[in-house]
């Protein structure tokens, strides 16, 4: 694996599952890059993906610095600017300099949701993987979110009865305008396992056919819940009228009633969640509800991520 940035940057989803779930059972196990650098890059607000992905450098015997890039210099990401605005350092300059002091840089770099084109472009992390000198891991950018996805599925594989499972993924209402990089990364990484899968949400909230290309879309909520082994909630904005709300319908909300509508269904969110608007606290806090698991599981995804990107395997 070279970089770290969706399902198609690794070899063998499988085999990278098996690798975080065996880190879980022994996260120093291999210090075989004790000593190396992690320079991870917030451009954004972070709770599990920060501390989940420092520990993960940790474990693996290494130092991780951490800067919020939003504070520092802003940055120029087109190619052949003329600088004389308000932007100082060009990211192929940043990208450069990082790669001297790391030997993997993490970047999160939300979507601004008002240009689909450009935000679609991800232009933090192509520029990234263009001019350093050293790995990339995607800490969720404009579209996508691996290292969310591999957690799901490393938490999807600990709680299976069966190989073969309904896995919903659902819509559910939010009062802010959300980006679509959970979804459009779950679809691209549950999409390469032998899951059936089925998408449900309101009509207008179609996702980018990029990532839903194949798929079951159901507009009738309850009758995608029906034998469900696992529903995998989340928001997200319009792709369609790109970035808006189109409604905040209640009846979106994942309650116990929709959940007994599924085969004794698992509940997966990947945080942070607005409780009793996206989900009801019945269920989060129920016997059912895998959200710390997920949380957990975040660790080991990005240990398993990072050591193979530093030995270059899977
Ligand atoms: N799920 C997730 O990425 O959480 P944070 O935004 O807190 O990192």
């Amino acid at each position: 694996m070279e970089n770290f940035y969706s399902a198609d940057s690794v070899n063998d989803i499988e085999a990278l599952v098996d690798k975080a779930l065996k880190l879980k059972t022994d996260p120093f196990v291999d210090q075989s890059h004790k000593g190396k650098t992690a320079v991870l890059l917030f451009f954004n607000p972070s709770l599990r993906t920060r501390i989940s992905t420092q520990k993960a450098a940790q474990n693996l015997g290494m130092h991780a610095i951490t800067m919020n890039a939003n504070q520092g210099w802003k940055w120029e990401m087109e190619d052949g600017a003329v600088m004389k605005f308000d932007t100082s350092e060009h990211i192929k300059d940043a990208a450069r300099v990082i790669s001297k002091y790391a030997d993997v840089v993490g970047i999160r770099a939300f979507p601004g949701l008002e240009n689909r084109d450009k935000d679609y472009r991800d232009e933090v992390m192509h520029a990234f993987m263009k001019y350093a000198e050293v790995p990339l891991v995607n800490l969720e950018s404009s579209i996508l979110h691996p290292c969310q996805s591999l957690a799901d599925l490393i938490t999807i594989r600990e709680t299976q009865s069966k190989k073969k499972n309904k896995v919903v993924l659902s819509w559910a209402p939010h009062p802010k305008a959300l980006p679509q990089a959970v979804s459009n990364s779950f679809l691209d990484w549950i999409t390469k396992t032998e899951n059936e899968l089925v998408i449900t949400h309101p009509k207008g909230y179609e996702l980018n056919e990029r990532f839903t290309k194949g798929c079951t879309i159901e507009y009738d909520q309850a009758k995608a819940f029906e034998g469900a082994d696992y529903i995998y909630t989340k928001n997200w904005s319009s792709y369609e009228d790109y970035g808006k709300i189109l409604n905040t319908d209640e009846s979106w909300m994942i309650s116990q009633d929709k959940m007994n509508l599924t085969n004794n269904g698992k509940f997966m969110h990947c945080l942070p969640v607005r409780r009793n608007v996206v989900v009801t606290d019945e269920v989060i806090d129920s016997e059912n509800s895998l959200v710390f698991q997920q949380a957990e599981n975040r660790v080991y995804a990005a240990q398993a991520a990072i050591h193979s990107l530093l030995s270059k395997s899977i």
